[in-house]
């Protein structure tokens, strides 16, 4: 006669599988529920954008802004306009200003989400203070920007048909984790432009098109700084970059990345960068690689630290 033990186990040890797999799935539920709602907007949660809209369309939603702060921050957290009118596709930025009305500096992390939940998978932040856990010092106030726009797509789903606003709502919460916050100080018009900032962003917004060293969709950006404008060696610009009277300096690459179109009408450059402290650290980010501190066999490095 077999031992007994085996049969017992044929039947326990799946149930012992089974039972292994539902507590993992309730013990990571909330990490799984974040992943599923950030790539499916379900629930209102918003999407990040690393590039600009590629379409845009003449159809207009309101977006509204609410925000609010728990009982336990002493931070005043406002939106600087209530609502704003945009055309879809269309990049547009706006501004929340923060005061610590304590004597303390804190940490606190913004949460956000929209409704109607059905518009979350269309609503895109290129740039936001809600990425990140920030600082703020004792009676410090900033204004923060933001950068988002909605997909044109969005008007083509038929769950959106009836929505003509969008609220986007922020609560600003006590930090739990205050050890990688970034200061909010970097927001101030003075702050002192940080070059390594500067380069996340040049991966994320301008590498699709531009190299330090290298033509692509756009000229090699290496030695922008002091140079004259369309006079990459070998790059075919638009006639009316070619013919600009101008050689870029922190000051016209500033106004350049605002707007090309308007800086210098009849260019081919399609991205704007509506928030002044990104522009002021890619600025910072292409003096440095200009001035030729910066070691050419480095420029593949990946960017290290963490999201701004
Ligand atoms: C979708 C492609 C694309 C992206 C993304 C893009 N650019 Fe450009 N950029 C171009 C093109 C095309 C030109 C040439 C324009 C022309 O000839 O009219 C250009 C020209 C420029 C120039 C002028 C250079 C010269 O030699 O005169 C600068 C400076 C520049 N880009 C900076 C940036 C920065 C910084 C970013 C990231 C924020 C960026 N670009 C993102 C396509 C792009």
């Amino acid at each position: 006669m077999e031992p007994r033990y085996p049969k017992h186990l044929n039947v326990l040890l799946p149930c012992f599988v089974v039972l292994g797999i539902m507590a993992g799935l309730v013990a990571y539920a909330p990490e799984l529920y974040r992943a599923f709602c950030g790539a499916t907007g379900y629930g209102g949660t918003t999407q990040r954008a690393y590039s600009d809209p590629t379409t845009s369309s003449d159809q207009t939603v309101t977006v509204a802004f609410d925000s609010n702060v728990a009982p336990d921050l002493p931070w005043r957290f406002e939106p600087e306009q209530r609502s704003v009118t945009v055309r879809l596709g269309e990049q547009k930025l706006v501004f929340f200003t923060a005061e610590n009305l304590g004597s303390e500096s804190i940490v606190a992390h913004a949460t956000f989400n929209v409704t109607p939940e059905t518009s979350g998978a269309y609503f895109n932040k290129i740039q936001c203070f809600c990425f990140n856990e920030e600082r703020l010092g004792p009676h410090q106030k900033v204004e923060m920007p933001v950068v988002f726009y909605v997909d044109p797509a969005f008007a083509k789903d038929s769950d959106n048909a009836q929505v003509d606003t969008i609220t986007l709502s922020y609560t600003l919460l006590r930090s739990v984790n205050p050890d990688q916050a970034k200061n909010l100080a970097r927001f101030e018009a003075n702050a002192t432009p940080d070059a390594i900032h500067g380069e996340q962003l040049f991966t994320q917004r301008c590498s699709a098109c531009h190299a330090l060293d290298s033509n692509k969709t756009g000229p090699m950006l290496r030695g922008v700084v002091g140079r004259k404008a369309g006079s990459a060696a070998g790059y075919h610009y638009s006639q009316a970059l070619q013919s600009a009277a101008l050689t870029w300096s922190t000051d016209s690459l500033d106004r350049w990345l605002a707007d090309p179109k308007s800086f210098v009408p009849g260019v081919r450059m399609p991205v704007r960068v509506l928030d002044a402290p990104s522009r002021r650290d890619l600025v910072a980010y292409l003096q440095k690689v200009s001035q030729g501190r910066d070691n050419p066999a480095d420029s593949n490095r990946p960017v290290s630290g963490g999201e701004y």
